[in-house]
């Protein structure tokens, strides 16, 4: 195991401070910047207009926000210790005393049935709002930023990943799910997103 790194004064759990950490630490992955960046501004305007129109209960816009900019901090290079970044994000905001951020990141989009395919230890389905608000725009943004639907995301990844390889089977494997999550956002949100 490698010594933990530092984030000297930085507190992820307030948004302006998580983005200013993202921005540095992505500084020279422009691509995954940008889809980090749009992730977390459809993730903030849902919850908003969520809130706005629901009573919804143990439910913050910071903390779905944060969750957001945080999501894919497992791969930077500095944080590798499984090789599999949602658990090397989980572990480094474990250690940051993030332990909410933590779980809703780990089972972003398709990393349960990623891990599972690859014989990692387990990861448990959060049911909180935050972590599908995370999983529904983490499956509609395309590495670069720009939004798409959740098929045009899968036929680009059956692209990128061909159609035998684990990452497209861990994606195939979590469409039912995905596409469950998918509708009960949609409806939360109204339907009608672009
Ligand atoms: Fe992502």
């Amino acid at each position: 195991m490698k010594p933990p790194p530092t984030t000297p004064n930085l507190n992820l759990n307030i948004p302006s401070e998580a983005e200013t950490f993202i921005r540095s630490s992505f500084a020279n992955e422009p691509k995954r910047l940008a889809h980090i960046l749009q992730v977390a501004k459809r993730v903030q305007q849902s919850a908003e207009e969520i809130v706005a129109n629901h009573a919804v209960e143990d439910f913050d816009i910071d903390e779905a926000h944060c969750a957001a900019l945080l999501h894919d901090v497992g791969y930077l290079q500095k944080l590798h210790r499984t090789g599999f970044h949602p658990w090397d994000g989980y572990y480094f905001l474990k250690e940051q005393g993030l332990d909410r951020l933590a779980d809703i990141i780990v089972c972003h989009s398709n990393s349960p049935e990623q891990a599972k395919l690859r014989g990692l230890p387990e990861i448990p389905v959060s049911d909180t709002l935050a972590a599908k608000l995370l999983t529904y725009w983490d499956t509609r943004v395309m590495q670069g930023g720009r939004v798409v639907t959740y098929e045009q995301r899968l036929s680009d990844i059956k692209a990128r990943y061909g159609e035998e390889g684990i990452v497209t089977q861990s994606h195939l494997a979590a469409e039912p799910r995905i596409k469950k999550l998918i509708a009960e956002i949609e409806e939360f949100l109204g339907g009608g997103l672009g």
